[in-house]
């Protein structure tokens, strides 16, 4: 079965059952200040988990793009080395929105995998939430009941928090939950050792396929629960795994979803895939990566030197690196993938296609930049070898971390090329370096936040201090902060005429006034896209209209291209 049609059924199976079937949200997260990307399916219906929002359809079924890169769910390390690891994947999801619950819930999961996709229930094995006393949660007996209906018992195994809790980040909407993972070894090795000890234990062909998260709390920024004011059902399905488990291969990169572009990468390189390791893990980054950072750049985030632009610049530059050093190509080689990339998706994601050129330069002069960037590395490397190489052959730690921090040569590839000669970095020095580096940064942006306490609905904010020194302006949420080891308040309006710049210059401090009080704003910065005013109180009368007055303005830079209106 092909993946595209493997995809369909999914849809198609959950519209039978009442289900609207909405397209994915942008893999860039534009107005949740918690969030970089998408890295759930759940996250575009958050505001209707947590009641902040109505439904217009109670139950809903997709396939969201995903990105596992940073904050709480983060695969990237693993990506190419394992074979079922992605940084982009579909995620296949059935909601119900206070409608089903449990039992409809595992009822179609069953369905689907055994009765439409013919997986073999001989295969499957589910877990449930054991319970957690230190949190007060209990053991998810209805689950395992309704489980009882389809599996056999001894198939139905108990979870702990960790993995039979879900939560989308540090706050938000949470839940038990419950996995259904797929044994694929073959029948001798699935005789050997009973597939029950290999569940959740970071085995290759024993893997999870699909979670059903039923969504009942809220975890507050004071790490506490608070129920809901409904119970929902969330589900996701890893695609790719599900295809491979499908198609009956040993790896999710042998399915339809990356073969192509394996080859193409075999056909640019003139290296074959399947024969040596490390040429294969190469190929694997480069067939996962091209997705993230085609995808990235076509929701809106190009690469970038902060946030999540440098998110997305840091995974094409570990892909070059791949290519680099392992598939001797020493030229752009990922832009030439997307064409193949946009052809794979053109029935669910046609706008690739016609965004193709657009992306395609993007990623070719970032290809281009970074591999003057490793020259101009191997250069360095190459005089100071032949300078500052002491007797035993350890070249200094402040060397390597100068062209890791300067240049963005990561240590590996600085010991790969030295290893060579028989050289070796000063790694204690190295990493003592890193560390002071990474404190410092710490300490620099330590920060930590109350939960946004929402006004009036609305995150969008017109800039309109190109216009004007003076606005009425309406606050739409607010919560606390400590930053830098002060307690302070963040404000985010409808409209502002503050210039978001870091470190309180003109343009972005003044205050804002009501017929009751007056607040001053010390600071306007840009977070994830939310424009957000820094006071040193609360409102006392935050629904109040207000007048805001900026200090003095900054001069308008002309040579820029900022439009007007920055709207989120
Ligand atoms: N939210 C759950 C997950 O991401 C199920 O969709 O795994």
């Amino acid at each position: 079965m092909s993946s595209n049609l493997i995809r369909q059924q999914f849809l198609d199976f959950f519209a039978s059952k009442g289900h609207q079937i909405v397209p994915s949200a942008p893999i860039v997260v534009k107005n949740d200040p918690t969030l970089m990307f998408t890295n759930a399916g759940m996250n575009q219906f958050k505001d209707l988990f947590l009641g902040n929002e109505v439904p217009k359809y109670k139950r809903v079924a997709d396939t969201q793009k995903c990105l596992r890169v940073s904050g709480k769910h983060n695969d990237l390390e693993e990506v190419g080395v394992d074979t079922y690891h992605h940084t982009m994947f579909e995620m296949l999801g059935n909601w119900s929105f206070g409608d089903y619950f449990k039992t409809e819930a595992i009822e179609w999961a069953w369905e689907l995998l055994t009765k439409v996709y013919g997986l073999s229930p001989d295969r499957l094995y589910v877990t449930v939430f054991e319970g957690d006393a230190s949190e007060n949660l209990a053991f998810d007996t209805d689950a395992k009941n309704e489980w009882k209906k389809w599996i056999a018992e001894d198939r139905i195994l108990l979870g702990n928090k960790k993995d039979n809790f879900w939560e989308m980040g540090d706050t938000g909407p949470c839940g038990p939950c419950s996995e259904i993972h797929v044994d694929l070894r073959t029948d001798a090795e699935r005789k050997a050792v009973d597939a029950r000890t290999l569940v959740n234990n970071d085995h290759p062909q024993v893997i999870e396929i699909w979670n059903l998260v039923f969504m009942e709390f809220n975890r507050k920024a004071d790490g506490s629960l608070e129920n809901l004011p409904a119970k929902h059902v969330d589900t996701g399905m890893g695609f790719e795994r599900l295809c491979r488990a499908i198609e009956g291969k040993a790896s999710n990169y042998d399915t339809d979803v990356f073969m192509p572009l394996i080859r193409l990468v075999e056909e640019k390189t003139g290296k074959a895939y399947g024969k040596e390791e490390k040429t294969d893990i190469a190929m694997r980054v480069l067939a996962d990566h091209i997705r993230t950072i085609s995808f990235a750049i076509l929701d809106g985030q190009l690469p970038s030197n902060n946030g999540a632009g440098y998110v997305i610049r840091r995974i094409l530059r570990r892909a070059v690196r791949y290519y680099f050093t392992f598939l001797d190509r020493k030229e752009p080689l990922l832009y030439e993938m997307i064409p193949t990339l946009a052809e794979g998706f053109a029935g669910i994601f046609p706008e690739m296609k016609a965004k193709l050129a657009f992306i395609e330069n993007v990623v070719r002069e970032e290809e281009l930049g970074f591999l003057r960037t490793l020259e101009n590395g191997l250069n360095l490397i190459k005089s100071e070898k032949s300078i500052h190489t002491n007797s035993e052959k350890i070249l200094a730690g402040s060397f390597a971390f100068k062209l890791y921090d300067e240049c963005g040569f990561p240590i590996d590839l600085t010991n790969l090329i030295l290893a060579d000669d028989g050289i070796q970095v000063d790694l204690p020095e190295f990493n003592r370096l890193l560390e002071e580096q990474k404190s410092r940064s710490r300490k620099a942006t330590t920060q930590s936040s109350g939960d946004w306490i929402i006004v009036r609905p609305g995150d969008a904010c017109e800039f309109v201090g190109y216009d004007t020194l003076e606005a009425e302006v309406q606050i739409t949420r607010m919560r606390s902060v400590k930053q830098k080891n002060k307690d302070l308040i963040q404000l985010v309006f409808d409209r502002t005429p503050f210039y978001a710049e870091s470190g309180g210059q003109v343009g972005d401090t003044g205050f804002i006034q009501s017929a009751n009080e007056k607040i001053r704003i010390i600071d306007t910065q840009k977070e994830n896209n939310l424009i957000i005013h820094i006071a040193e109180k609360f409102p006392e009368n935050p629904e109040a209209a207000f007048v805001a007055h900026v200090d003095q303005v900054k001069r308008r830079d002309t040579t820029n291209n900022h439009s007007a209106t920055h709207l989120m």
